[in-house]
């Protein structure tokens, strides 16, 4: 038996106990063909932690989050919180920043006999294949806030330091990769996003000058993004460009419920989610796709546990289970969530 690796589960709420079960199929059979000692622990988190405790993120997940070697989490929000004082997503932001996970890995690519289920056309779509990285614990979501009846305010700030950090990541992602950079702001309007261009610019001129890298602004890259989306490789920007850009790029393959993602910091455990929510429209019928937490999945053995043989194992068997004819509901099919895990624990 190898080295125990530890990870704590965080199922949360909707579709994230559905989707947290499938990746745990996954993970026993890919712990049993590399004879792996992979030792998970389920935390309360989100709004089933409100109801049980009465906060979203109890001190006791934080603390065995925090001595993990990787957190896996399922999806959380529903709408009975709308408007409660407490909410399952204050959790999360809480959660990304206390483990300073500052770098958010989004990748999309086409997969094997998916073309046609791009809402584009499949030659426009076909040899997609881009990195999204998205900066996680700066900008408008941890700004202060100001709430009345009347009026409100987000502040979006950034520091120099929070931009070289995840650019380096994108960097040198795009370096292991095409070789190619675009950085995403809006500079002829924000401050932060001047900022943001010029410690990009910075970086670029002193430690990455290999890298092709050019800037795009944010509406235009929206747009761009749908009428050409094989030109991109690594994209990068800030924490809610990113947001709405990874969830637009997402229907580019064909599904959301397809996408995954690695939020990372400098060194300790990473956090890896699909980049979908809990779903409250069709949670608790086993009809989510759980490919995009399978593939979450494949990145934490990859990016936290150092376990690339096994990972790509994962990412090969969901490949083959497509080609093989596996399609969910939410991709024109009727293999439920459960069936779709073990149809690719099969391929395992
Ligand atoms: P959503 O991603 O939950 O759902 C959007 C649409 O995509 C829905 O029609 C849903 O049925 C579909 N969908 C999502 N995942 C799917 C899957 N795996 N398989 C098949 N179909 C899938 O976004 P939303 O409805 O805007 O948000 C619902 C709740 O989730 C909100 O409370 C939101 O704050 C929360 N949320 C949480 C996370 C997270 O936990 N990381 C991410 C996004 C949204
Ligand atoms: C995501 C989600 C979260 C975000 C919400 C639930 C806080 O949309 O992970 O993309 O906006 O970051
Ligand atoms: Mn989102």
């Amino acid at each position: 038996m190898t080295d125990q690796h530890n990870i704590i589960l965080l199922p949360g709420d909707g579709i994230g106990p559905e989707v947290t079960r499938a990746m745990q199929t996954i993970l026993n059979a890919v712990a049993a063909k590399f004879t792996l000692n992979l030792h998970c622990n389920e935390k309360l988190f989100g709004g089933a932690a409100i109801d049980a405790t009465g906060t979203s993120l109890p001190d006791d997940t934080l603390s065995a989050c925090l001595a993990s070697d990787a957190v896996f989490l399922g999806a959380v929000g529903d709408p009975k919180y709308d408007g409660a004082p407490v909410r399952p997503e204050q959790g999360l932001l809480s959660l990304r920043a206390q483990m300073q996970v500052f770098a958010n890995l989004r990748p999309v690519a086409i997969m094997t006999g998916l073309e046609d289920f791009s809402p584009l056309r499949a030659e426009r779509v076909h040899g997609t294949d881009m990195l999204i990285v998205r900066e996680l614990t700066g900008g408008v979501y941890f700004g202060e806030r100001e709430e009345s009846d009347e009026n409100a305010s987000d502040l979006c700030r950034y520091s120099r330091a929070e931009v070289e950090r995840v650019a380096r990541i994108a960097f040198t992602a795009a370096q292991a990769r095409s070789g190619k950079l675009v950085s995403v702001d809006k500079a002829n309007v924000l401050a932060t996003s001047r900022l943001w261009r010029n410690a990009v610019n910075a970086l670029h001129r002193d430690e990455f000058p290999d890298v092709e890298l050019t800037h795009q602004l944010v509406d235009s890259m929206a747009m761009k993004l749908i009428t050409d989306p094989s030109a991109y490789d690594v994209m990068l920007t800030e924490n809610m460009f990113g947001d709405i850009l990874s969830d637009e790029a997402s229907v580019i393959s064909g599904s959301i419920g397809l996408l995954p993602s690695a939020s990372l910091g400098t060194n300790g455990p990473g956090l890896y989610e699909p980049i979908h929510g809990s779903a409250p429209d069709i949670a608790g019928q086993d009809i989510a796709n759980p490919i995009g937490a399978i593939l979450s999945a494949a990145m934490m053995l990859r990016h936290s546990l150092g376990l690339e043989e096994p990972a790509a194992a994962i990412e090969a068997a969901v490949q083959s289970a497509l080609g093989s004819g596996l399609r969910t509901h939410d991709l024109g099919g009727d293999t439920g969530c459960s069936a779709a895990a073990a149809a690719i624990a099969g391929q395992l």
